[in-house]
């Protein structure tokens, strides 16, 4: 069978793509996939990069965006291979909103993970409140903000329903990218400036003293399993982009110290908001727990970061399924 890995890609989140479908490249059971891969460059064209029939060499790298923007690129339909199964090892806008997926089905490719709906809906983090308040998984109080709305009626609405610190996130972004904890109203200005840039729907959420638990889910449609959460341990206030994906400084417990009934809750709410944006294949969801025990649904991210030291995996490793064989899994559910 062929595996296609789809990897790079135009959101700020290239670099995390690419540690991924490494990773995914070197644990593949090469008993049963040959290994095809293509780039996506920063500017969005397709490149074709190396192919694989057996194991690659452990230092085998995959072909950065510099080496690839030097290939001769390819039409984007040119991935098409019959049968084949893709695996779209891509973050953010353009990789995990549903415009990569939209484009498989014309294809008609099967594909790893979300569909186009789960994957638009919990790209846009607007969107997707909307729908986690609508089915009662609780989130942290919010205000949303957009880029041509008068600045000073957002600036009260938050004092008014929010306290700070607040964090300021851009409605289409993931990996905290254009994301600024402000600490007073003097900074909310900037910071929605900061978070415009990525995209004019923002939200500016109310920030809660808690610590942050994931639970890994995956399935399709009603069939769906959630792992013991595990938790994000940071020494900062606030850990960025560079220190979660890149520096790799982030350290994880798994399981997560808290108390079964509270795993419980946690793997319920992941399963019921999994559900209500018709997830597909996997996703991981992200929570709040605060000290008095409130849980509240940070996001779902719809193709979370898929390194073999990435949370997503290790839960499942945590729960007897190995990377190779979840890769399998999830290969499978992409062909029911
Ligand atoms: N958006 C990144 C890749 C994650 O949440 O894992
Ligand atoms: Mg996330």
């Amino acid at each position: 069978e062929t595996l296609i890995l789809l990897y790079g890609g135009r959101s700020a989140e290239h670099e995390v793509s690419v540690l991924s479908a490494e990773s995914v490249m070197r644990a593949v059971n090469y008993e049963r996939f040959i290994v095809k891969t293509y780039f996506i460059t920063k500017s969005g064209d397709f490149v074709k990069t190396q192919e694989f029939t057996e194991l690659p060499a452990a230092d085998e790298k995959l072909m950065s965006n510099d080496q690839a923007a030097a290939e001769p690129k390819i039409s984007p339909a040119a991935i098409y291979e019959k049968d084949a199964v893709v695996f779209p090892v891509l973050h953010g806008p353009m990789g995990e909103d549903g415009s990569i997926q939209g484009f498989l089905e014309i294809l008609r490719l099967a594909y790893v993970g979300p569909n186009i709906l789960s994957a638009s809906s919990t790209m846009d983090k607007l969107l997707a409140k909307h729908v986690f308040e609508a089915v009662g998984v609780p989130q942290v109080p919010y205000v949303a903000a957009f880029a041509d709305e008068n600045q000073a009626e957002i600036a009260e609405e938050v004092v008014e329903k929010l306290e700070f610190p607040v964090f300021v996130k851009p409605a289409n972004m993931g990996s905290s990218v254009g994301i600024s904890k402000v600490d007073d109203l003097t900074g909310l200005e900037p910071a929605l400036l900061e978070a415009y840039k990525y995209d004019n729907r923002v939200v500016i959420e109310q920030g809660v003293d808690a610590r942050e638990i994931e639970c890994a889910v995956l399935g399709n449609g009603g069939e769906v399993a959630a792992t013991l959460p595990g938790e994000v341990v940071k020494d900062v206030a606030f850990y960025d982009y560079n220190s979660k994906y890149i520096d790799n400084k982030i350290q994880m417990d798994i399981p997560a110290k808290i108390p079964a009934d509270l795993a419980q809750k946690i793997q319920d709410f992941a399963t019921q908001a999994y559900k209500a944006v018709n997830g597909a294949g996997l996703s991981r969801c992200d929570f709040f727990v605060t000290k008095n025990g409130n849980v509240y649904l940070n996001e779902i991210n719809a193709i979370p970061g898929f390194t073999q030291w990435s949370m997503y995996p290790l839960l499942w490793e945590n729960m007897g399924l190995s990377y190779s064989d979840l890769i399998e899994k999830l290969v499978d559910l992409a062909k029911s």
